[in-house]
């Protein structure tokens, strides 16, 4: 049975859904739905039904009552916060939880002799980068909580590895956008702060304006230039770490990404393009802790998972403008 924590989040729902169409297996979905949604877990029900049990990772208690009630053999853990400025202002809250709740969660995968586990790691590990686009043996000196969390996790991993045999695969999500290409499920942040949402938000509501934060980057526009991954290739990208640790037994990491840059003002005019609207617009100054450019060596992935991105940017674009406006 495969435990899928934060499976009522967006991308955990984007992999479940995935794992009930394509998976045999059975799946216990863990969540204290703070950020995922019921309503979410309804949906995928209706698809195939499997085991919802609500819990925080911050208490064993909750840990210890779903391994010993189900027979899990492997994790896939998205259960944590992800919002960079937030992890900067409120650093306690994402060590409590992304840093302490997966301890808690591996002392009970080792407690209870499960070996497998593929993590939710993040570009954010890389920090400023030095070149791109990035490879996964790019230093990895984060800049914020947030990315750190990741990073300490990832180090953990690696002493469970040597010290219990815990095997992990950890990707390293470059910027995730789109929506179920069948449009039941989607991408639902309160508050939503990512730029695709955003700007679909300003073209659905004439009364919104879409705030661009720094035009004055050294890039060809002069906005930030970010890699984004469509949410069912990345789906995909999970499916096949799965695999690949049931096959090999070897821990490893993977960048997933597409390896093309997007700039904001790109990504805005293809929100045009894709809703036919006007959006209202306004020049803000940079966001704090926004790095110029990241964009995803997608190399490893590609040849040793055999992963590979399928869907474009104007892909994503529709599939969360569908979704937005269901
Ligand atoms: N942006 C705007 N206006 C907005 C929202 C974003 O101009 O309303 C810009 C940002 O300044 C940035 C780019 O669009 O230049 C992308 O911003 P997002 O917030 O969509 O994504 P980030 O690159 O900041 O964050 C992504 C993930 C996070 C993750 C982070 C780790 O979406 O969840 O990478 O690096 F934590």
């Amino acid at each position: 049975m495969i435990l899928v924590t934060g499976g009522a989040g967006y991308i955990g729902s984007h992999v479940v859904l995935r794992l009930l169409e394509e998976s045999d297996k059975d799946l216990v979905v863990f969540d204290n739905l703070e950020t995922g949604h019921m309503s979410t877990i309804e949906t995928l029900r209706s698809v195939r039904n499997f085991d919802f049990v609500r819990g925080n990772l911050k208490n064993p208690s909750d840990l210890e009552k779903l391994f010993k009630g189900f027979d899990v053999d492997s994790v896939i853990h998205f259960a944590a916060y992800i919002r960079v400025e937030e992890s900067v202002k409120n650093p306690r809250k994402y060590y409590s939880n992304n840093l302490v709740g997966t301890i808690n969660l591996l002392n009970k995968m080792v407690d209870h002799d499960v070996k497998r586990i593929v993590f939710s790691s993040t570009a954010a590990v890389y920090g400023e980068p030095k070149y791109v686009p990035i490879d996964e043996s790019h230093p990895r000196q984060p800049i914020n909580p947030y990315g750190k969390t990741k990073l300490m996790v990832e180090e953990i991993l690696d002493d469970y590895d040597r010290a219990y045999d815990l095997k992990s695969i950890r990707l390293r999500y470059f910027n995730v956008a789109g929506a179920d290409s069948e449009n039941r499920i989607g991408e639902s942040h309160i508050p939503e702060t990512h730029l695709i949402p955003n700007i679909l938000a300003s073209a659905k509501d004439p009364n919104k304006v879409f705030n661009l934060f720094g035009d004055d980057y050294d890039t060809k526009d002069g906005t930030c230039v970010r890699d984004y991954v469509n949410i069912e290739d990345l789906a995909s990208a999970h499916i096949l770490a799965l695999k690949y640790l049931e096959k090999t037994n070897q821990s490893d990491c993977f960048n997933i990404g597409t390896k093309n840059g997007s700039t904001v003002k790109e990504v805005f005019d293809a929100c045009k393009k894709v809703t036919n609207e006007k959006i209202n617009l306004k020049i803000n100054p940079r966001r704090d802790g926004d790095p110029q450019s990241l964009v995803a060596d997608n190399e490893k992935a590609k040849s040793i998972l055999n992963w590979q991105p399928e869907n474009t940017l104007l892909d994503s674009i529709k599939t969360a403008y569908a979704w937005l406006k269901k």
